[in-house]
């Protein structure tokens, strides 16, 4: 940790002087997610306690759609992203009117967009769902079709999982699509009693080989609560590191695959952002509304 106490050092005394919190995902590096972060967590709850900040400043150590979630929930504050480049596959898989084109496709059929989307595809949608909560928001809209964007890999493993017709689109992750069921059966070989957490961005048949299934929260929950003695997450690698940091007992096999996106988010960066105020996000208002709903219906449930 030395070689970052002067970046943490600042940082948090930058967080004091502009009122500042910093809000991490599970995908960020432990010294981001361990050291000066202040809420930290899946999609889901980074958007739920977005909405309980009080700072005025909102730091989002993630991705920009993550950020722009944050905006949209705290419309009056400051919400900064270190890097504009930190994107995201899904994100940049479809566009508004890909979805305008699925409303006119498909009449009446409502629509639920992952929040790995942007704003202006989040205002053509009903109502957004995360990882953690996709199941409940496809089934509480009480019908017995809808279309889910823009992941057809969650939309699949949802589908395998309820009584709803899902329609899906055709984006992927690109960090969980490399993952493959050999490499499940390779690590079982050669680890003989690992229990294996797959993330539902994963193709359904990685998904079907795993023990379990779950958001990055849930992965994390359910080392906390069933302590398997040697566990692989098939996810992101900051994600086992973080969640092997709070468990010394557990052992992690840790194949994993890199989100290019997530780490151009550094301790470096965060700094710097708060030094020099940027980058804003910003959203065009006629957009903002409508996304809001669309992320606020989501919330209710
Ligand atoms: P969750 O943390 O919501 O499971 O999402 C994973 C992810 O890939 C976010 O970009
Ligand atoms: Fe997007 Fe996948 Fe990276 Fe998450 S891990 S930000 S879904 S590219």
């Amino acid at each position: 940790w030395a070689a970052f106490s002067d970046d943490i050092e600042a940082i948090l005394t930058l967080k004091r002087e502009r009122n500042a919190v910093i809000l991490a995902h599970n995908y960020q590096t432990p010294e981001i997610f361990h050291c000066i972060a202040d809420i930290v967590g899946d999609s889901l709850a980074l958007a739920r306690k977005a909405m309980t900040v009080e700072a005025k400043v909102i730091v989002l150590a993630g991705v920009h759609f993550m950020a722009e979630t944050a905006k949209l929930l705290n419309p009056d504050k400051i919400v900064l992203i270190p890097d504009l480049g930190a994107g995201c596959s899904l994100a940049d898989s479809i566009t508004a009117q890909d979805v305008r084109l699925m409303r006119q496709r498909y009449p009446g059929v409502p629509i639920v967009t992952y929040v790995n989307t942007s704003a202006e595809v989040k205002a053509e949608s009903d109502i957004c769902c995360t990882s953690g909560n996709a199941k409940a928001v496809v089934e509480s809209l009480g019908v017995p079709r809808v279309i889910m964007l823009p992941d057809e890999y969650l939309a699949q493993n949802i589908a395998a999982q309820t009584d709803v017709e899902i329609i899906a689109w055709k984006g992927h992750c690109e960090v969980h699509e490399r993952f493959t069921p050999a490499d499940i059966r390779e690590l079982r070989e050669n680890h003989p009693g690992v229990t294996v957490l797959a993330h539902p961005e994963c193709p359904p048949d990685v998904v079907a080989e795993a023990d379990f299934s779950g958001s990055t929260a849930a992965m994390s929950d359910y080392v906390e609560t069933q302590k398997p003695p040697r566990v692989v997450l098939m996810t992101e690698c900051s994600m086992s590191d973080n969640v092997a940091l709070a468990h010394p007992d557990v052992e992690f096999i840790r194949p994993c695959n890199l989100c290019p996106h997530m780490k151009r988010i550094t301790l470096a960066n965060i700094r710097m952002a708060l030094e020099q105020n940027h980058h804003v996000v910003t959203i065009e208002p006629g957009i903002a509304g409508r996304a809001r709903l669309a992320v606020e219906r989501m919330l209710a449930i």
